[in-house]
């Protein structure tokens, strides 16, 4: 049985450079990548996130679970197997942006240390930034946005994280963000600390 990558011959050279876009766009690019429970806050502290990079003259695309769950990952469900080719398929639609000079957004529950890490390996760990966004679950559950927690705890969805299927704390975050302690505005201001200096243009 031939590889189905037996005849494909990825061309990179003569298409033009990411280094060129980012001059274009006057921004370093990379990825800032959102980790935390559902009901943590990641798709809130993100769209503020976006705002603010965006009014300070950054080019920002946001990735998020739900939304990309109904389109390109409408195929995938929550086994460990599916969510490990959801963050998969994530990594690499983020190396594209990456690769386009944009400072991509995402906000995905990538609930172990393993599909992290993989995330990280595809992207490249120079161009990734994890942010803990961290909320107990008690807190989370409380919060209950979206109505799933108290599904999940009737048994209505199988393997939900936090209560039926893991969440691993992350181990190599660059920063944490308790969003129970913290305003959003504070806590868009401790993310913006840190990664300023990061896609700040350098002539
Ligand atoms: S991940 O685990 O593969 O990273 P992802 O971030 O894409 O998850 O999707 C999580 C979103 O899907 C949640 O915010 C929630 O709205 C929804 N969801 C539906 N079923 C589940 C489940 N079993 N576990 C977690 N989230 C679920």
């Amino acid at each position: 049985m031939p590889s189905p990558r037996e005849n494909i011959f990825p061309v990179f050279n003569g298409i033009l450079s990411r280094a060129e876009k980012e001059v274009f766009l006057r921004q370093r690019s990379c990825v800032i990548w959102l980790t935390g429970l559902s009901g943590a806050g990641k798709t809130t502290l993100a769209n503020h996130l976006e705002k603010e990079l965006f009014s300070r003259g950054y080019f920002t695309q946001i990735l998020d679970g739900d939304n990309i769950r109904s389109g390109v990952n409408s195929n995938l469900g929550f086994s460990d197997a599916d969510r490990y080719e959801n963050i998969r398929r994530i990594a690499e639609i983020s190396k594209l942006f990456l690769n386009c000079g944009i400072i991509t957004i995402n906000c995905f529950i990538s609930p172990t240390e393993d599909i992290r890490e993989m995330a990280r390996s595809i992207i490249g760990k120079d161009d990734f930034i994890e942010i803990y966004v961290n909320a107990p679950l008690s807190v989370c559950e409380r919060r209950d946005v979206k109505g799933l927690y108290s599904k999940a705890r009737r048994g209505e969805i199988k393997e939900f994280t936090g209560i039926t299927a893991p969440f691993e704390t992350p181990q190599h975050a660059d920063v944490e963000i308790r969003t129970d302690l913290l305003s959003i505005d504070d806590s868009v201001e401790k993310i913006l600390k840190f990664v300023l200096p990061y896609i700040e243009f350098m002539k």
